[in-house]
């Protein structure tokens, strides 16, 4: 029997989901929170029995020294975060995007291979069994060459509301790197982290400043700290085998009344494999379009939802990996490598053309 991990946390709103994670693995123990809110901070203490309370990150990793950490700051925040526990000696489960930079990304990674840690990322709609049936229809060869990959994420009024989510500074960028960053790596992770060889993008931001579109404001009252990000935007992308994929993204848009959907569509020469998830629902979310006997025929297939899923799965599903001594399968590279896509889409929208890789 392994020991048990020592689990800490800094950031307590998304963080709340991984200790959920944590507070049910056999391979771990909570010893430790951190946020600067002491509210948030002691209200989560005391519903998980948490000994460890602590308001500042560097001193919760020198005193209560644990053995895994998950990173939930706001996103300027994940690299000095990730890499003061990385260099304390603790693997880290980092929230997404990675980092605001291709820079601070790399920086991360060398972190991680210094002090010998897994440096994960937390890409958790890949823990649903939906997204992982269309990563095995992708890798079996069953949809022939794939030519084209479709992703997208859409919503009508979904602009956060609280948080540090409009500031450029806090965050990096909007929509793009808030939603965007999700489907990218979903994209990718399903073709197998294909080369992306050139990014042409553009992006908007129409709504955010005025207030308009955002959860918990009215029409007119904008978000506190200012909002200088995209609200949406598009990109075109070619692999190096010449695969293309398109990503459209928006957290506001006039559109059906409250939608909020993502997807990904796998497009091959035998086959089209479609995820569409409307309101994080569970039902219905899959398609394949194929050819039998000449004919076009549409596949509804049915995967079971009866187990963990999200953030609980992944964090199970790391924790597992890093006690039976594997490489897990969420990693810093696959972080970096999604960071690189995204500052290479900015890029381009900001100088209105094609970027290469
Ligand atoms: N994977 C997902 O589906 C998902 C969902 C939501 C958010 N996120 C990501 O998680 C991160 C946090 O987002 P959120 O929605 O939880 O934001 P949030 O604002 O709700 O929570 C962030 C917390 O960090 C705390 N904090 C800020 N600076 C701190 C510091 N220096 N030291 C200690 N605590 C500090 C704040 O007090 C706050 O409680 C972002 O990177 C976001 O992109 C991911």
């Amino acid at each position: 029997m392994t020991n048990k991990l020592r689990a800490a946390i800094i950031g307590l709103g998304v963080g709340k989901a991984h200790a959920k994670g944590y507070l049910s693995s056999p391979d771990a123990e909570l010893v430790a929170l951190c946020d600067a809110n002491e509210e948030r901070l002691l209200q989560s203490a005391a519903d998980w029995k948490v000994e460890g309370k602590y308001t500042d990150f560097q001193t919760m990793l020198t005193e209560a020294k644990p053995d895994i950490v998950s990173v939930c700051l706001p996103n300027a925040l994940h690299a000095p975060a990730t890499i003061a526990a990385l260099q304390a000696g603790a693997h880290v489960v980092c929230e997404k995007p990675m980092a605001v930079s291709v820079e601070e990304s790399r920086q991360m990674v060398a972190a991680a291979e210094q002090a010998n840690r897994h440096l994960m990322m937390s890409y958790n709609y890949r823990y649903r069994p939906d997204s992982q049936w269309m990563c095995r229809v992708a890798q079996s060869g069953r949809l022939g060459t794939i030519y084209h990959v479709n992703i997208h994420w859409r919503r009508e009024t979904g602009i956060p509301g609280w948080g540090l989510f409009g500031s450029k500074a806090a965050s990096g960028g909007g929509a793009l790197i808030d939603l965007g960053v999700h489907v990218i790596d979903l994209g990718l992770w399903m073709m197998g982290f294909p080369a992306v060889q050139s990014i042409s993008a553009s992006t908007r931001t129409l709504f955010g400043p005025e207030g308009r579109k955002t959860w918990g404001r009215k029409p007119g009252q904008a978000i506190e700290g200012g909002f200088d990000v995209d609200d949406g935007g598009m990109a075109f992308l070619r692999t190096a085998s010449g695969m293309t994929m398109f990503l459209q993204v928006t957290w506001a848009e006039h559109t059906t009344p409250q939608e909020d959907s993502f997807g990904v569509e796998l497009h091959g020469t035998e086959g089209t494999a479609a995820l569409h998830v409307r309101h994080y629902g569970k039902d219905d979310t899959l398609r394949l379009y194929t050819e039998i006997e000449g004919e076009a025929v549409t596949v509804i297939p049915s995967v079971r939802f009866d187990g963990t899923q999200g953030h609980e799965a992944m964090i199970h599903s790391l924790l597992g990996q890093i006690q039976r001594g594997e490489t897990p399968s969420s990693t810093g590279i696959q972080g970096l490598t999604t960071v690189q896509v995204l500052e290479a889409l900015y890029r381009s929208a900001a100088e209105g053309r094609e970027v290469k890789l």
